[in-house]
């Protein structure tokens, strides 16, 4: 099993810790009590999804490459997170498709992934977020719908539990909400969203639906311990006041918080832009901190800084899975919980570091998306 220790690690935990963290990882312990309803709407979901941006990409993810080894490694990442208990999947139209320089679109993976295991297990449960594209071109609410009714065609089904809007258009965005509003009413979705929104338009969003008597869901943003904007800029305050549910991209700050990179092992491609070896070396004092604490719980470092995430209240983590091993291992951060003694040490030691800047993350998603944030 790959659990993605550094050989330092390894040598400083005993055999035995080694063995009993790796059953931890693996344990299938999610229960009823681990759901939570998202935000006002009533539908109910893991407290811990799993993300598929990577599956069929080839502009961001796997080296610009993908095969046949990639796509039977991202399926034995949908089997074991349902295996897991962990049925919450979060894609969008944009992943892996021709529009971003995709190989395939991950929605028709996932609708793939979906239909094979209900055909084997028709009791299997799967909740599907995905995402509308807010591209300059598309206007009015019926663009939400036709765009919708392809992301269904692609999932091969005939409702999605959450729809969001991905980011915020340049304009039109009233229309788009109407249309997220006019799937409710359709019955195509169960509940609906937005990401990468502000709390002024993340406010407005709530009114306008409100005014139809449809909850605004979640607001899907990037957090992590190491990018706390959202506790900075108003969003996280207000999705806790409105009852919106705030749900974290990059939760384990793509690979970084998991103590696997470091800065003799940089990730490659464009993550390397990100998590320099220079920003690497200043992250240590954390990633060995986080390393400890979870040592004393028989923990990974990756189930530590989800558990962290997941004890802020009201925060639904979606890391990204590309095989069984890492599915797997996101399952162990739910069923225990992280002292507040411990929350604060680890939130006041990535204060010393200099924060990872919106504008790098923008200037990366808008070259791919071919868009302005
Ligand atoms: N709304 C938005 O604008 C937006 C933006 C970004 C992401 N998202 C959503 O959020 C999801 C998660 O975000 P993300 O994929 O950007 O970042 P992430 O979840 O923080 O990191 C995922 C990456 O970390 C590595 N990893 C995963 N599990 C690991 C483990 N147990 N040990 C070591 N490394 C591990 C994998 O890459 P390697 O194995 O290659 O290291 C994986 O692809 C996405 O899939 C997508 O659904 C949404």
């Amino acid at each position: 099993m790959a659990l993605h220790f550094s050989s330092a690690c390894l040598c400083s935990l005993s055999q035995r810790r080694v063995q009993k963290i790796r059953a931890v990882a693996s344990v299938s312990s999610v229960t009823e009590e681990d759901k939570v309803k998202l935000g006002g709407s009533d539908l109910k979901v893991t407290k811990l999804g799993i993300g598929a941006w990577s599956w069929g990409d080839t502009s961001y993810w796997n080296n610009f490459e993908w095969d046949d080894k990639k796509l039977k490694a991202a399926k034995t990442a949908f089997d074991a997170s349902i295996d897991c208990g962990i049925t919450f999947i979060d894609t969008a139209e944009v992943y892996g498709s021709r529009f971003s320089f995709g190989a395939i679109n991950s929605e028709t993976l996932l609708g793939g992934f979906i239909k094979e295991r209900k055909e084997r297990d028709p009791e299997a449960e799967v909740s599907v977020a995905t995402k509308f594209a807010a591209l300059p071109w598309r206007l009015g609410r019926q663009s939400v719908l036709a765009a919708l009714k392809d992301s269904l065609a692609r999932l091969e089904l005939s409702s999605v539990d959450l729809y969001q809007l991905h980011w915020p258009g340049i304009w039109g965005n009233e229309g788009y909400i109407d249309g997220l509003g006019d799937a409710v009413e359709q019955g195509l979705v169960k509940a609906v969203g937005v990401s990468n929104y502000s709390e002024k338009r993340l406010r407005n969003a709530y009114k306008q639906l409100k005014k139809r008597g449809i909850p605004l869901a979640s607001n899907q943003v990037n957090y992590s311990l190491i990018y706390r904007l959202p506790e900075k800029n108003g969003v996280k305050a207000a999705c806790d006041e409105l009852g919106v549910t705030l749900i974290a991209y990059s939760p384990i700050a793509q690979g970084a918080l998991t103590g696997k990179y470091t800065p003799e092992n940089p990730p490659t491609g464009p993550r390397g832009q990100i998590y320099t070896p220079e920003y690497l070396t200043k992250l240590q004092p954390l990633i060995n901190r986080i390393k400890e604490i979870g040592e004393s719980y028989s923990k990974t470092s990756t189930q530590v800084v989800l558990n962290w995430l997941i004890a802020q209240e009201n925060v639904v983590p979606i890391p990204g899975a590309k095989n069984a091993e890492q599915a797997k291992e996101f399952a162990g951060a739910l069923g225990w919980r992280l002292t507040q003694q411990e929350v604060d040490e680890l939130r006041s030691l990535a204060s010393d570091l200099k924060p990872i800047t919106d504008e790098l993350f923008c200037f990366l998603l808008s070259v791919m998306y071919k868009v302005n944030f």
